[in-house]
């Protein structure tokens, strides 16, 4: 683009990188103009952290959203790419448009890009968000990384693929407030549905890989691991109160549970960045609730708190003793900066046994948050484990620790094993 067409679209949309914002709203009588461009530079800062654009497009030896991260789609390799401010290698040549065609349809300078980047959802964020976006994009410390190839092979590396794909399966989705709910709910909606993009990975998937907007938030397999179906009803079922459901989303731990993998990567970059109004609003959304609740919300009774003779009597009960009672707890109160409860875990009360399985066989790998507690790395049990002891074990930690009373059987077990293999 030439500098004299890409002012005048600048002008256009009174927002540009500091010195073309200045020219446009020299007449400009209001509050001074430094001062409305470091606060929309805030709020994009905080908005790229609610959009979690880190946690794709900054990996741990890399600068500052330099790129890299690795995406294994079907077809092979694809990596996220510098959206730093740097012109050569990042975006910082992008105009205001430029910018918005990518991040809301997909469609960058050099073609369409993968799904793997939301587009999809990001599509709902509103106007004045997509300015402080743009703001903060265009004054980041430029990263000097060079992008990688992508190691997608022929035919899917034709991005004009991408345009078909667009054509049937992106609905182009805008946000609309619930008109009987509050603004503080519609905020959630807002965040979840949007910049927070959480159906991206909680929401099913159909054949063509788009996802099932009649079936919002009932949970997938990504990444080698089940996010979990959270509809207020589930979430509900799984004695999620208002207050731990808040805590989880703000740090990653609470008393029903860590977070850990794909969860972590969201909680490190993302959700632990927002303030408290916003995990209100999201935690108002996902529970379907306009308030906190103030009554005190029931926990789930516990068959016993100490070992009994009929928990003792299980199968599982050895192994658990053998193998998870040195970081659990022997009755699953959990070790203060060793191991998280198990006790109420929402991960082995989840009706679907699919990630208790997955941790259990590969095990987690060590999670720290700089300003949080770190837990140790939990160790997998693959290769000591067989089918009938982990489905013996997943029985006891059931009946033990949660309300789910099911018997687990070596088929649903051997059936995830596959899963897990192959996925
Ligand atoms: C779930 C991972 C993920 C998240 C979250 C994410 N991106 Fe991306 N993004 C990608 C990938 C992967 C690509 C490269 C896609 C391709 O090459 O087809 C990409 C590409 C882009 C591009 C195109 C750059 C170019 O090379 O032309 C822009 C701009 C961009 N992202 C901005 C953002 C912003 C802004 C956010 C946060 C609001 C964000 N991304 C969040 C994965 C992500
Ligand atoms: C060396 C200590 C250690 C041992 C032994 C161990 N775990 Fe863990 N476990 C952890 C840690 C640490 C986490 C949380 C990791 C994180 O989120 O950062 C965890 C997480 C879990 C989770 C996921 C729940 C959640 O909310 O994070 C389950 C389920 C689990 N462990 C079950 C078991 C079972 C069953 C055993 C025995 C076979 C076992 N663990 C053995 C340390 C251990
Ligand atoms: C990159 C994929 C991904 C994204 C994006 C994502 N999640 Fe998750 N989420 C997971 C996975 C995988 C788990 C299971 C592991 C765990 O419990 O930490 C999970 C677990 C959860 C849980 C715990 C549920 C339970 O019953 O154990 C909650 C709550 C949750 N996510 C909420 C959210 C919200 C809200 C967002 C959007 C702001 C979001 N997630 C975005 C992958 C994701």
């Amino acid at each position: 683009m030439k500098p004299s067409l890409k002012i005048s679209v600048v002008c256009g949309l009174l927002l540009s990188s500091g010195a073309v914002y200045a020219e446009a709203s020299s007449t400009d009588t209001q509050a001074p103009l430094s001062e409305n461009m470091a606060q929309l530079i805030a709020q994009g800062k905080y908005l790229a952290a609610a959009g979690d654009c880190s946690g794709c497009h900054t990996i741990e030896s890399g600068q500052a959203y330099g790129g890299g991260r690795a995406f294994d789609t079907p077809f092979g390799t694809l990596y996220s790419t510098n959206i730093s401010s740097d012109k050569q290698h990042g975006i910082g040549n992008y105009s205001y448009q430029q910018f918005v065609d990518a991040v809301r349809n997909g469609v960058a300078p050099k073609g369409n890009l993968y799904p793997a980047m939301p587009y999809t959802s990001y599509h709902r964020i509103n106007d004045h968000d997509m300015h402080a976006l743009y703001a903060y994009f265009m004054q980041t410390k430029p990263a000097t990384q060079p992008n990688r190839e992508n190691g997608i092979g022929f035919p899917f590396n034709i991005r004009m693929g991408l345009k078909v794909w667009n054509l049937v399966a992106f609905d182009k989705p805008t946000f609309t407030p619930t008109a009987d709910k509050t603004p503080l709910w519609n905020r959630g909606k807002y965040l979840v549905q949007g910049l927070g993009h959480c159906g991206e990975c909680h929401t099913p998937r159909n054949f063509m890989m788009a996802t099932e907007q009649d079936h919002p938030l009932e949970g997938a397999v990504v990444n080698y691991l089940n996010a979990p179906n959270i509809t207020s009803k589930n979430l509900t079922q799984e004695h999620w109160t208002f207050n731990n459901l808040a805590q989880f989303l703000k740090t990653g731990q609470s008393p029903k549970g860590t977070a850990f993998n794909d969860m972590f990567i969201v909680e490190k970059h993302s959700l632990t960045q927002l303030n408290d109004h916003d995990i209100t609003a999201i935690t108002s959304y996902l529970l379907n609730q306009a308030q906190p609740s103030q009554s005190a919300v029931s926990q789930p009774k516990l068959t016993s708190l100490v070992a009994s003779q009929f928990d003792t009597k299980l199968p599982g009960y050895r192994i658990y003793m053998d193998k998870c009672s040195g970081c659990h707890g022997q009755n699953g109160q959990g070790t203060p900066n060793v191991a998280p409860a198990l006790q109420n875990n929402a991960t082995i009360e989840n009706s679907n046994i699919f990630n208790t399985v997955a941790v259990l066989n590969n095990g987690i790998e060590r999670q720290s948050y700089s300003q949080e507690q770190t837990y140790y790395a939990m160790p997998g049990y693959k290769n000591s484990l067989n089918n009938q002891q982990m489905a013996d074990l997943i029985t006891y930690l059931h009946k033990r620790f949660t309300t789910q009373m099911t018997t687990t059987t070596v088929k649903q077990v051997a059936d995830i094993k596959k899963q897990l293999a192959t996925n």
